[in-house]
């Protein structure tokens, strides 16, 4: 796959959910496998793009052997680290990852035992990757900067993953319905649908991850040659 607008830049890929630790042996996370971002970083190192990924809760199996750099992050602020010491103006950052939106209030430095019938426990918001990307990006003047998210979804697909474009100022946004088993989290199969800032919208049918990674790729390569054109 040749891809000559992205030839000289960094593709930072994010995959997995995100660990938040409540003491020392729990924690939450999420039905993310990491399987869309791998196949995203996979696809990326093979067409001979510079690659990054940075790696939340994935699979070691699907980690093992790979030739381009794997940041390891647990948590959702880990991550949004990892993001920001990479982030610059020739960068593409793909957040296929899944950051857990919410963490514990408190974490217990030792096991918390078991008491009372009720346990209460308080979650508070995580920072927003791609949000506090997009505002790296305007006061950095990051120009170049392409930031695509992923919305993955239940009902009103096309709704909210285009609210989610405009709210996190994104360049483009691959949504997939998760709302059956055949695509979406687990599976190796998934169906998607990319939105671009400028209204294009590209389609593709239920096709396996590692297709899917290369149709993003092919689609992105192609709308920074036409937004260069004008
Ligand atoms: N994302 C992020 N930082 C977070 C949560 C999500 O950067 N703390 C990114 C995801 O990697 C994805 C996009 O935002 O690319 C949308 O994630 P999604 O979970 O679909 O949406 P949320 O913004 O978390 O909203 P909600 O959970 O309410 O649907």
């Amino acid at each position: 796959m040749k891809l000559k607008n992205l030839s000289d830049k960094k593709i930072i890929v994010s995959a997995g959910g995100t660990i938040e630790m409540l003491d020392p042996v729990r924690f939450m996370t999420n039905r993310s496998s990491g399987k869309m971002g791998v196949s995203i970083a996979d696809a990326a190192y093979k067409a001979g793009l510079n690659t990054l990924l940075i790696a939340g809760n994935v699979d070691k199996n699907l980690l093992s052997g790979k030739k381009y750099e794997i940041i390891k992050v647990l948590s959702t602020r880990d991550m949004l680290d990892a993001v920001k010491n990479q982030l610059c103006d020739n960068a593409l950052l793909i957040m296929a990852a899944a950051p857990a939106d919410y963490s514990f209030k408190e974490i217990s430095s030792v096991k918390i035992k078991k008491k009372s019938d009720e346990l209460n426990i308080t979650l508070v918001k995580n920072p927003d990757i791609l949000m506090e990307s997009s505002k790296i990006k305007q006061n950095m003047n990051f120009n170049n900067l392409i930031l695509a998210g992923f919305a993955a979804e239940t009902n009103d697909l096309e709704k909210y993953a285009i609210g989610k474009l405009k709210e996190k100022n994104l360049d483009l946004i691959c949504a997939n319905d998760v709302s059956t088993s055949e695509s979406g989290f687990e599976s190796d199969y998934n169906k998607i649908t990319i939105y671009f800032k400028n209204g294009l919208k590209k389609e593709l049918n239920m096709a396996l991850k590692k297709d899917i990674a290369k149709f993003i790729l092919k689609n992105i390569d192609t709308y920074l040659g036409e937004i260069d054109e004008k």
